[in-house]
């Protein structure tokens, strides 16, 4: 079984939503709200489908956008069986830094019901790795986990992220032909602390680089992995897999 633990399944993105959830069979998919008004719909997918499961929070980029009434919305579904996490939360920095304070009440109110809930929490972060960590090691709780989804930053912040409970989210980057330091990354730590993710619809891997990406091409980021650990495909798919029931506290009838 192989776990897709980051993807965002709006149906407005698919022409056949329907067909690329088949297209997983029986593996499971974490999918991520990904704007303010797509939490209703996250939350069907997860009632409709028994392999899909959800995890909420408002991005970082929404910090200027959002009221009361979203986060409101939010708490109230974290006790909701399938909703396994809070998530994409964080950081941002990339496309403005004009709302650091803004995007860092946001962050931290996030932690603080991630906290209060026992949820582990996925995180987004892009030009804003140090206030990340700080953020994060001042207000997460100790025994919360955490998942850097998407990983981009160095090996040695890696290793400071562990520290706090912190797994990395691997995806379709690491086919990129250029991409060095996620490689080196992926080959320097212990498996235990990778998890298999598309981000779809975006950053899909080779060979369909530039296409739209769905969950099912996990299997290329699998195999990216399986290569340069030199390991067999299988033990990435096991061992991710364990990583990934373990983050997020999911007990699926396997
Ligand atoms: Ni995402």
């Amino acid at each position: 079984m192989m776990i897709d633990t980051h993807c965002h399944l709006e149906k407005n993105d698919y022409q056949d939503l329907t067909k690329i959830i088949k297209n997983m069979g029986n593996n499971l998919m974490i999918v991520s709200t990904a704007s303010l008004d797509d939490l209703e719909e996250v939350i069907n997918l997860c009632e409709k489908y028994p392999n899909i499961y959800g995890t909420i929070g408002i991005h970082p980029e929404f910090a200027d956008t959002y009221t009361e009434k979203h986060l409101k919305n939010i708490e109230k579904y974290l006790t909701h069986p399938k909703v396994v996490g809070i998530g994409e939360i964080g950081l941002d920095y990339h496309y403005t830094k004009e709302n650091k304070d803004k995007q860092k009440e946001l962050f931290i109110k996030q932690i603080h019901l991630a906290n209060k809930y026992y949820k582990t929490i996925v995180i987004h972060t892009r030009d804003a790795i140090e206030d990340t960590y700080n953020i994060l090691s001042q207000e997460k709780a100790k025994d919360i986990k955490c998942n850097l989804h998407c990983y981009s930053g160095s090996l040695e912040m890696a290793q400071r992220f562990i520290k706090l409970n912190a797994t990395f989210g691997i995806g379709g980057v690491l086919t990129f032909k250029n991409e060095k330091k996620l490689k080196e990354i992926v080959k320097t730590l212990d498996l235990k602390y990778f998890l298999l993710e598309t981000d779809s619809p975006y950053l899909t891997p080779e060979p369909f680089r530039g296409k739209q990406n769905e969950p099912q091409n996990i299997k290329y980021v699998a195999e990216k992995i399986a290569e340069l650990k030199q390991i067999n495909i299988n033990e990435v798919y096991k061992t991710t897999t364990n990583n990934a029931l373990a983050q997020f506290d999911i007990k699926y009838p396997l």
